[in-house]
């Protein structure tokens, strides 16, 4: 029996969190960004707090919550969202995400996350290693110049300015490293079915999308 979860998996800035969140809304399942619990990670780390104590700060001090814009990320009562959508929290999480004790900690902290009514689940080893029994694995992929732009136009939704080709090579320097490593690299699980949006609206990869989970779950 396969576990009620469908897994996106891919590159920063393919679309997954855009599917994530509409496909979850759609089925009526729970959500995880793990890129975000990453981002989380690091920045607690950035605080000074050590490897050891992370997961138990997690689950005191931070909080998720969801609002029109996506997810909303508290500590104790400070928003620090803005703070880790940041390419600098982005280029820590990627590196400290290469430490064996950080997967660690965040696997349990992952799996946590499911629940029977459904989970759908983004980030880069959702269906490799995190939940290798999800029904529907998905990889997101699309080329890196689409991908700066998408991340270029978000950024400045939230006024923050961007240089185009240095965004272009921070991405393609921010895949090598996820491909690369040893533990848990980006690469789609063998039974996913790979996705290329570059070409794609977001509607395009949905409504595709929405043609796999009607055969796997009947929604
Ligand atoms: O999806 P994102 O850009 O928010 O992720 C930030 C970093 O976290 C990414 O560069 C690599 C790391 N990450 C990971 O190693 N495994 C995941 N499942 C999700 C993110």
């Amino acid at each position: 029996m396969k576990d009620n979860i469908v897994t996106i998996d891919g590159p920063s800035a393919s679309g997954k969190g855009t599917l994530a969140r509409n496909i979850s809304k759609y089925l009526g399942f729970e959500i995880l960004d793990s890129g975000l619990l990453y981002r989380v990670y690091a920045y607690l780390y950035n605080c000074g707090v050590e490897h050891s104590q992370i997961t138990k700060t997690i689950n005191q001090d931070i909080t998720f919550m969801s609002d029109d814009n996506g997810i909303v990320v508290l500590k104790e009562k400070n928003n620090i969202t803005d703070e880790l959508r940041k390419e600098s929290t982005a280029k820590a999480a990627s590196k400290i995400s290469a430490i064996p004790e950080t997967r660690e900690n965040l696997l349990l902290l992952q799996r946590g996350f499911y629940t029977p009514k459904g989970l759908v689940a983004d980030g880069r080893d959702m269906g490799t290693v995190v939940f290798p029994n999800a029904k529907l694995k998905i990889f997101l992929n699309a080329s890196p110049e689409i991908r700066a732009k998408r991340r270029q136009l978000e950024l400045q939704n939230r006024g923050q300015e961007v240089n185009m080709l240095a965004l272009i090579e921070d991405i393609k320097q921010r895949d090598l490293k996820d491909k690369t490593r040893k533990l848990s690299p980006l690469i789609p699980a063998e039974d996913s079915i790979v996705i290329d949006s570059s070409e794609m609206t977001p509607a395009e990869v949905l409504s595709f999308t929405k043609k796999l989970t009607k055969k796997e779950f009947n929604k």
